[in-house]
């Protein structure tokens, strides 16, 4: 059923999210009929330009996939008739995000439901949701919803995401907050919940009697590009895993929920999080790993040193490739390592979960150490491509018993359409219709810091991120990490 109508509020109106993601998002959901003509959005922010100029400039990335409009863009999405149903209804107000004059503008504009977006930078999370609190904007009535959505990174440490939390609750209940993590926007994502709750013979092997360590990986070909205000400051820690990396892992760890209600959810990914052991302080360079791209080439594209990029300090510290291996202390989990990674400047783009199964305890082939047995595999391949793999052993067909590893190959392709869309047409979806299932609750968000927070304090107080080369698959000590414990990383990429 179509969301009800409401007016979205796009406070970064001009910033990159809004034009690459959200706007054409909210168009795939006209065209699927999941938004109506009473739906309005109104963009703020402190530029100075008309409401044609900001139509324009959403012109070019309609239609697309994720980060193909703009420059990348074959043609315009201006004559897109879904885009052009919602066009007008586009409109912009030019404010400060600290002035009161800019919400008693925005007051004059809204009436019935609304729902404020924050794609802004973090800073103001905190100061814009006083701002509309002081305003009376959040003030809800039954027949109006007041909902906010904030990007990530929600705080940058454990104290100031606690402190961001009791800020916005004195204006906000937690259910009028969505803590938005685009990855839950994922089809393949979302996946991982039916793979693992649907199928019995799954789930009967998830746990630390069969499972031997599970692999993390988001890798990206992207370097920082023209975020390097952001980014600089943020780092690939903050920008990717407490947050993306940390729910691949609930969803991989949960407990079966006892409904799929959002609380019943949110309730075990919050246990699996709140599970992740902290290392302590003295353990952090055993199991946490920084580095940072210089110069080469990566996804058909000359790369500058990371120092070297725009508005990035030439003496930064700042890590663009994040490895690390976590323990998860739960009865399920006891004993299996997480080993996650993610980086920008990377030799392929290749977000995946390798669950590696233990090895048979005896092999009675003749000549065969069991030990030296290719593992069973299962590969979630989050993106692109979208599958899973399980990997086993065959009969090499001949004389002698020999087993080999086969692949069974399961491709969304094949099977479904995935159509075109950007990943925040569900999230939208759902917080347009109050269903919080795939936000992020304060607790998840405040025991994922407190997870990382040894290791950020280390980063912090000395050393500096290993150097790899663009192209490559990160630094040498990212591989030791696994290499010491007798393991590999799985190749990312696949082979061609
Ligand atoms: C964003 C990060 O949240 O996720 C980016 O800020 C990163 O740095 C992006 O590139 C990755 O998302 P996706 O969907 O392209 O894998």
């Amino acid at each position: 059923p179509p969301a009800p109508p409401a007016t979205l509020v796009i406070f970064g109106a001009l910033g990159d999210l809004t034009r690459r993601l959200l706007v054409p998002a909210i168009v795939n959901l006209v065209r699927s009929g999941l938004v109506g003509d009473d739906f309005k959005i109104i963009g703020v922010s402190h530029h100075d330009v008309t409401d044609d100029a900001l139509r324009e400039q959403l012109d070019d990335f309609i239609g697309k996939a994720d980060g193909e409009g703009g420059a990348h863009g074959d043609k315009s999405g201006a004559g897109d008739p879904d885009w052009l149903k919602l066009r007008d209804r586009v409109t912009y107000l030019q404010g400060d995000f600290e002035d009161a004059a800019t919400y008693a503008a925005l007051k004059d504009r809204i009436d019935g439901n609304a729902a404020f977006y924050l794609a802004t930078a973090p800073g103001f999370f905190g100061p814009v949701i006083d701002s509309l609190g002081q305003a009376g904007l959040l003030t809800q009535t039954d027949d109006a919803f007041r909902r906010v959505v904030i990007e990530k990174p929600f705080g940058h440490d454990l104290p100031s995401a606690q402190a961001l939390d009791e800020r916005i609750l004195k204006h906000l209940d937690e259910t009028q907050i969505y803590r938005i993590d685009h990855f839950l926007g994922k089809e393949t994502v979302q996946n991982i919940l039916v793979t693992r709750f649907a199928n019995t013979m799954v789930e009967a092997v998830w746990n630390n009697h069969h499972i031997d360590h599970v692999q993390i990986t988001a890798a990206e070909t992207v370097t920082v590009g023209t975020r390097g205000k952001f980014y600089d400051a943020t780092g690939a820690m903050r920008d990717m895993v407490p947050n993306h990396l940390f729910q691949l892992l609930a969803m991989v760890g949960m407990e079966p929920p006892n409904d799929f209600g959002s609380e019943a959810i949110r309730n075990e990914k919050a246990k699996v999080i709140a599970a992740i052991r902290a290392p302590k302080p003295e353990e952090v360079a055993d199991v946490a790993v920084r580095g940072r791209y210089t110069a080469g080439r990566a996804g058909d594209a000359d790369v500058a040193d990371y120092r070297s990029e725009p508005e990035v300090a030439p003496d930064s510290r700042t890590e663009t490739y994040v490895a690390l291996k976590l323990m998860v202390d739960s009865w399920r989990w006891a004993g299996v390592p997480f080993y996650l990674r993610t980086g920008k400047g990377l030799a392929a783009r290749d977000t995946e979960i390798v669950v590696q199964f233990k090895p048979v305890p005896y092999a009675q082939f003749a000549g065969v150490d069991h030990n030296r047995l290719p593992p069973n595999r299962m590969v979630i391949q989050i993106q692109p491509d979208e599958g899973l793999s399980i990997e086993i052993l065959a009969k090499k067909p001949g004389p002698v018993i020999e087993p080999a590893p086969v692949s069974l190959d399961f491709a969304y392709a094949d099977h479904f359409k995935l159509g075109h869309t950007t990943g925040y047409e569900t999230l939208l979806y759902d917080m347009l219709t109050g269903d919080q299932t795939l936000f992020q609750r304060a607790d998840q968000i405040e025991s994922g810091w407190e997870a990382v927070q040894p290791i950020l304090d280390a980063w912090a107080a000395d050393g500096e991120p290993e150097p790899y080369p663009a192209g490559s698959d990160g630094p040498a000590a990212a591989a030791d990490l696994l290499t010491r414990d007798g393991r590999a990383w799985h190749t990312i990429g696949r082979p061609a």
